[in-house]
């Protein structure tokens, strides 16, 4: 009992009558959406900027907690395509911090064993910018404890209308024919198609949408909500999630494990 204490260390009494804490289901991917971080700026009378860099630093926590359960994949939406439409000085900043934060902290991603990917309109991005993902990348192939991808100028739309072009090359050229594209085919032309779909999706911040994340690798994916602000999401927030995925069925159109057997 110690010892199961102490390898969830949140799981209250009243959480253990939930789910048994050795009966948890751990998603191979989990995918967070971090939001929140100008609410919790403005409670504190802080300008945004001072919740975006404290949104950051909670990917670190983030990026450990989900190290203790042993979560292989976990992606982070760090910045999407529509948030272009905010005012400049705010997007510099987002930037900024994007290249500090993995110049800065790249160290303590190789002690925790983490390789990072990126998934979005990488290209399009400032060449600084794009210049920080190729670094990232190629320091980090070899780590394989966890893979943390960063979502950044993502949108789900774009990354569908990508895929898309790419196909429509393939026909032009003659190397594919229209009706050989099937879903296993589009998939492999998504910005990362060797990563499993997510299991789980989460949103903090008490908005309960996906704003254009993962549109089409989530279409079963579970989905959790939160009202706790990003930069305040911690191990308690996670275990509690872990706890609703433990519980959901997931029957991807089928039926569910007991009712197989009945007519
Ligand atoms: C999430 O926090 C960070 C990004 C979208 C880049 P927000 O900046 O959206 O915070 P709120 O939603 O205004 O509180
Ligand atoms: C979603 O948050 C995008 C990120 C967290 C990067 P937003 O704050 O941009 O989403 P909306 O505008 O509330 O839908
Ligand atoms: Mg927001």
């Amino acid at each position: 009992m110690r010892q199961e204490e102490s390898k969830f260390p949140l799981f209250s009494k009243k959480k253990q009558a939930e789910v048994d804490p050795s009966e948890l289901k751990i998603p191979t991917h989990l995918a967070v959406i971090m939001d929140g971080n100008g609410r919790w700026a403005k409670k504190r009378m802080l300008p945004r900027s001072a919740g975006h860099r404290a949104g950051a630093d909670n990917l670190k926590t983030l990026c450990k907690n989900c190290g203790h359960y042993g979560i292989k994949y976990v992606t982070v939406y760090a910045f999407s395509t529509e948030n272009w439409s905010r005012p400049e000085s705010e997007v510099h900043t987002l930037m900024e911090l994007f290249v500090e934060y993995f110049d800065r902290y790249d160290p303590e991603l190789e002690k925790e064993g983490i390789r990072v990917r990126f998934s979005g309109d990488i290209a399009a991005l400032p060449q600084n910018v794009q210049d920080v993902c190729r670094r990232a990348e190629e320091g980090s192939k070899h780590r394989d404890k966890m893979t943390l991808i960063v979502a950044f100028n993502y949108g789900g739309r774009r990354e569908i209308i990508q895929a898309a072009q790419k196909l429509a090359e393939k026909v032009k050229a003659g190397q594919i024919r229209s009706e050989d594209i099937t879903e296993e085919l589009f998939a492999q032309n998504l910005y990362l198609p060797d990563v499993p779909d997510p299991d789980l999706i989460i949103r903090p911040s008490g908005e309960e949408r996906t704003s254009n994340f993962l549109v089409w690798e989530g279409a079963y994916s579970e989905l959790w909500f939160s009202d706790v602000l990003w930069p305040d999401f911690g191990m308690k927030e996670l275990t509690d999630a872990l706890i609703a995925y433990t519980k959901r069925d997931r029957r991807f159109g089928g039926l569910s494990q007991e009712k197989k057997g009945e007519e």
